[in-house]
């Protein structure tokens, strides 16, 4: 049986929230903690299904992990050729990134493995990662169309390459990279437009040479990963949503503490501040190398935008939660460039576009975006299509519905965002699961 939300009209959002730590460091902490040499520790950890994931297969392909405490891993890295052979399917779930990283690293060992996800993963694009590994020389079996589940031949010795990115994807880099670990010479990826460098970030942590800066990274293969902690921020996409809201809830003045605020993921404060957000970034620090600000966020009437194409990579999970502040705003917004929304969790742009259609929202979907006019929200049954993002989107447009806003198959919130419902509420949603 699905699970359901009721949402309805809420109070502003007030007081001071802390989201959970962020998935895509959270999924490359354990990886690179399960092939280092010595233990690794990890706190911020995102307890989140698509992170749990990760680990489960890692514990699978015999690496030890515990558990002190929530949020915290203790990795016993087996070191780059300490992973041993699993014959059984290792289960992505929900999860796009654990797919495409371990078909990447799992290219370069001595076995084979078979990877498998949810019927939403099953429909995403594999080929993307597919077509450099197999010119690295991993031969991988896909389905048809290049869908999972993928069979990976692995070949422990891959060779070197340079590499073009066709889209902007820090997976696909990350693929690449991490198959450059067990790689014969030098690796090197350039892509359209820089996307996170978490991957790049953590190498460099775990001491193996690499050079990048934004739109590049090389390494040679060779080399080994040394053990280090990790300190997980929280997870400016979780944070996201709580960003919108507070703009678009009447009387909202919300604190939301130490959002990891890499350049390459907060394309939506520039976004909301084009359309007149109240955003201020206060207490800005460095966390284990990365970026942490406070965020006080005022409401402020937003108004429609033409959002700049430039800035669609650096929000690109964001998306979601902009239509639902651009079906509030003032006018019209247009957002272009934004194609590979198609290919998430969801097709993104087809599922708000029928959900805030279904609110009576005036939406026009286009093959690469939407124009949205802005104005009332009604209430209305939506249906989230199992897509995490979208349910939590959902969420903030019936708190502004003048009718109760149902939201059909929401259990996916708990890949990303475990507690949803409770930090939301407490902080003002009303939000219900339906029983
Ligand atoms: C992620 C990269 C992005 C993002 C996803 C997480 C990562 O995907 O949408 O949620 O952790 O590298 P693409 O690289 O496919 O754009």
């Amino acid at each position: 049986m699905s699970l359901n939300w009721l949402a309805r009209t809420g109070h502003a959002l007030t007081g001071e929230i802390t989201v959970p730590g962020d998935k895509s460091i959270s999924h490359r902490a354990i990886m690179l903690g399960a092939i280092a040499e010595g233990i690794t520790k990890v706190s911020g950890f995102l307890e989140g299904e698509d992170t749990l994931a990760t680990a489960r297969i890692f514990q699978q392909l015999g690496v030890r992990i515990e558990t002190p405490s929530p949020s915290e891993r203790i990795i016993h890295g087996v070191g780059l050729y300490g992973l041993k052979q699993c014959e059984e399917v290792l289960d992505c779930g929900n999860a796009g990134t654990a797919m495409r990283l371990l078909t990447g690293l799992l290219a370069g060992q001595g076995f084979r493995s078979t990877l498998t996800g949810d019927a939403s993963l099953s429909r995403r694009p594999m080929k993307r990662v597919i077509t450099p590994l197999a010119q690295m020389g991993c031969t991988i079996e896909s389905q048809e169309g290049g869908l999972p589940p993928l069979i990976i031949h692995a070949n422990k010795t891959l060779q070197g390459i340079e590499y073009r990115t066709e889209v902007a994807s820090a997976q696909i880099k990350s693929a690449i990279l991490l198959a450059g670990l067990y790689a014969q010479g030098e690796t090197t990826v350039y892509e359209p437009h820089p996307t996170r460098d978490y991957t790049e970030k953590m190498l460099a942590a775990f001491g193996w040479p690499i050079e990048y800066r934004p739109g590049h990274a090389t390494l040679s293969g060779g080399h080994r990963l040394q053990a280090t902690n990790i300190q997980v921020p929280a997870d400016f996409s979780s944070a996201a949503f709580f960003i919108v809201a507070a703009c678009v809830i009447p009387g909202s003045d919300l604190l939301i503490r130490a959002v990891g605020m890499n350049p390459r993921r907060t394309g939506l404060l520039a976004t909301l501040r084009l359309m007149g957000a109240s955003i201020e970034e206060e207490n800005h620090q460095e966390l284990a190398g990365e970026r942490v600000a406070d965020l006080r966020v005022k409401h402020a009437g937003l108004f429609g935008i033409d959002v700049p194409e430039a800035i669609v990579p650096d929000m690109i999970d964001e998306f979601p939660a902009l239509f639902v502040a651009a079906a509030s705003a003032r006018g019209e917004t247009r957002i272009s460039g934004a194609a590979e929304l198609r290919v998430k969790e969801s097709d993104r742009l087809a599922v708000m576009s029928e959900a805030l259609r279904k609110l009576g929202v005036g939406i026009q979907e286009t093959p690469d975006g939407a124009i949205i006019q802005g104005g009332k929200i009604q209430g209305g049954e939506t249906d989230s299509h199992g897509d995490h993002r979208i349910a939590m989107s959902l969420a903030i447009a019936g708190q502004l519905a003048d009718g109760a806003v149902k939201i059909l198959d929401c259990e996916n919130v708990g890949t990303s965002f475990p507690g949803f419902v409770t930090i939301s509420t407490a902080a003002g949603f009303n939000l219900e699961i339906e029983s």
